[in-house]
């Protein structure tokens, strides 16, 4: 590495200190020159003027109690939702065909968000390479990939033409990008082409302490993290996404979390009806369970589609209930973060994406003590990480231009969040939920089924099924399908 010129150290060291964060220099007289080229580096990302005013905005955000500020929040109206649970099947049949459609005219592409780090899962791989235990060992990355292969295959049949490609955009972080990568080539992209698989990589912000200085993590290294899903925005930009994207033609976006392992991967029926509604933005929702899940709420907020993530929730708005339907919580439409966007919406990003507010997320952040040089690892938060949330674009819109389909939990959400053992979304709900749908598929399909004890299930490969109403021809699991009608 090369050692910065005096003029270029000089230039950086008077910008940190003008914000007041001049002490990210305290150690650098001590440390070697590669150390020091590396920091050097590292600091001329950043513009500390600005850290400073988006920790500012984010530790004094506009006050969220209704009450004061006379904040509106509603559910969203009619007009603007529909429900795959009380759909005509017509309507249904309708946006999957139109869907497929768009699918074999090449105009349909997924974004993957893979750049969380995972911490409440307990392990240090990407969520994605993680193995829940089904029978085949496949991992989630596996399942969303062979869904994308299977679209393709079905497009491809409805149309009669060749093999559409749906490209596959997967976002990283630092921490997940190179596991990603080797994992994917280990797996020789789960049979998809290299060329059709575009993993990018969204920014990263410092950490700051609780008295808003940047923290160090080492003497010659800021301590950084990812900038959250919301980041997705800028790095579509930056890493060359949205050029790609406009290169092959692509009209419509699908963009949805790497650890619902329900997830339906380009979705055509969701394709279809965002596309028929031509809004810019739809979301899907499923019903919240129970007033204290820990999931975002899709609503109206002064009259503009929003989400209220739930650590930013009040208990009072929580647990209200729908005044047509005591015992209904009002607020029911939980955000599975699975998206559709207008490619035309996404060429506006540059537009706003510096407008994002930041949200605070206090944490335990290793650091190093500028009094002394040692390493702390604190047992209580002593900073905040700043994160950008995906979903801070839907106040953007007008609500005619934006959409909620509300599916079916079974269906289509089983988030992995959290340890094996904790009984909730952990790997063997994940695992369970998987195999009690290949189960439904089953037997919706006609094929009468032997069970060792009632909640076992069946694993249906992606690449023989994507939804219930195709033809099965194999499957695999503990249990022994004795006959078959269809
Ligand atoms: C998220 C939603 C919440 C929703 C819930 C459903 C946000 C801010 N909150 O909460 O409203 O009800 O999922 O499961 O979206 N990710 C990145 N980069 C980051 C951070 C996260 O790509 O810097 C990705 C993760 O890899 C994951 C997704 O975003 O695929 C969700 O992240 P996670 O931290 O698990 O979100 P939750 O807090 O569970």
């Amino acid at each position: 590495m090369v050692l910065p010129s005096a003029d270029r150290l000089a230039e950086l060291r008077a910008k940190y200190d003008e914000a007041d964060q001049g002490h990210v220099f305290t150690y650098y007289d001590s440390l070697s020159d590669d150390e020091k080229a590396s920091l050097v580096e590292q600091l001329e990302k950043f513009d500390p003027k600005y850290i400073n005013e988006i920790t500012n905005r984010a530790l004094n955000p506009p006050a969220a109690d209704e009450s004061k500020t006379g904040t509106q929040l509603e559910p969203l109206p009619k007009s603007a939702t529909a429900s795959i649970l009380d759909s005509e099947q017509d309507d249904i049949d309708a946006w999957y065909n139109q869907g497929l459609d768009l699918i074999a005219q090449n105009k349909v592409a997924v974004v993957l968000m893979a750049g969380g780090q995972g911490t409440r899962l307990g392990s240090s791989a990407p969520k994605g390479c993680y193995d829940i235990g089904l029978p085949s060992k496949k991992s989630l990355f596996q399942i969303q990939a062979e869904r994308i292969r299977k679209v393709e295959q079905l497009a491809a049949k409805k149309s009669g033409g060749p093999a559409p490609v749906v490209p596959w955009y997967v976002m990283t972080s630092g921490p997940t990008r190179g596991p990603t990568e080797a994992f994917f080539k280990e797996h020789n992209y789960f049979g998809l082409d290299a060329a059709n698989v575009f993993v990018f990589e969204q920014g990263v912000l410092p950490c700051i302490s609780n008295d808003k200085k940047i923290l160090l993590e080492s003497k010659s290294k800021v301590a950084v993290a990812p900038d959250g899903n919301g980041g997705i925005y800028e790095a579509l930009v930056v890493q060359g996404v949205l050029a790609d994207m406009r290169k092959r033609g692509i009209e419509h976006i699908h963009a949805y979390c790497v650890d619902n392992c329900l997830g339906k991967v380009a979705d055509p029926v969701f394709i279809g009806f965002s596309a028929s509604k031509n809004v810019d933005i739809a979301t899907k929702v499923v019903r919240k369970r129970s007033a204290n899940e820990s999931v975002g709420l899709i609503l109206l907020k002064n009259g503009r589609p929003d989400v209220v993530e739930y650590s930013e929730i009040d208990e009072a708005t929580a647990s209200a209930e729908d005044p047509a339907q005591p015992g209904v919580l009002k607020f029911r439409a939980a955000n599975i973060v699975n998206h559709y966007y207008s490619f035309r919406f996404l060429e506006s990003i540059p537009a706003w994406s510096k407008d994002l507010p930041h949200h605070v997320a206090r944490k335990k952040i290793p650091t190093v003590d500028l009094a002394t040089g040692e390493s702390i690892k604190p047992a209580k938060p002593n900073g905040i990480k700043l994160e950008l949330f995906v979903f801070d674009v839907f106040p953007l819109l007008e609500l005619e231009k934006f959409a909620m389909l509300e599916v079916k939990r079974e269906d289509e959400f089983s988030p992995l969040k959290n340890a094996r053992g904790t009984g909730e979304d952990d790997p063997d709900t994940s695992k369970r939920d998987i195999m009690a749908q290949g189960r439904r598929w089953l037997e919706a399909a006609g094929a009468i089924v032997e069970y060792e004890s009632p909640d076992q299930g069946v694993e249906v490969s992606p690449l023989f099924s994507y939804v219930s109403h195709y033809p099965f021809s194999s499957f695999v699991g503990p249990a022994v399908a004795r006959a078959w009608r269809s």
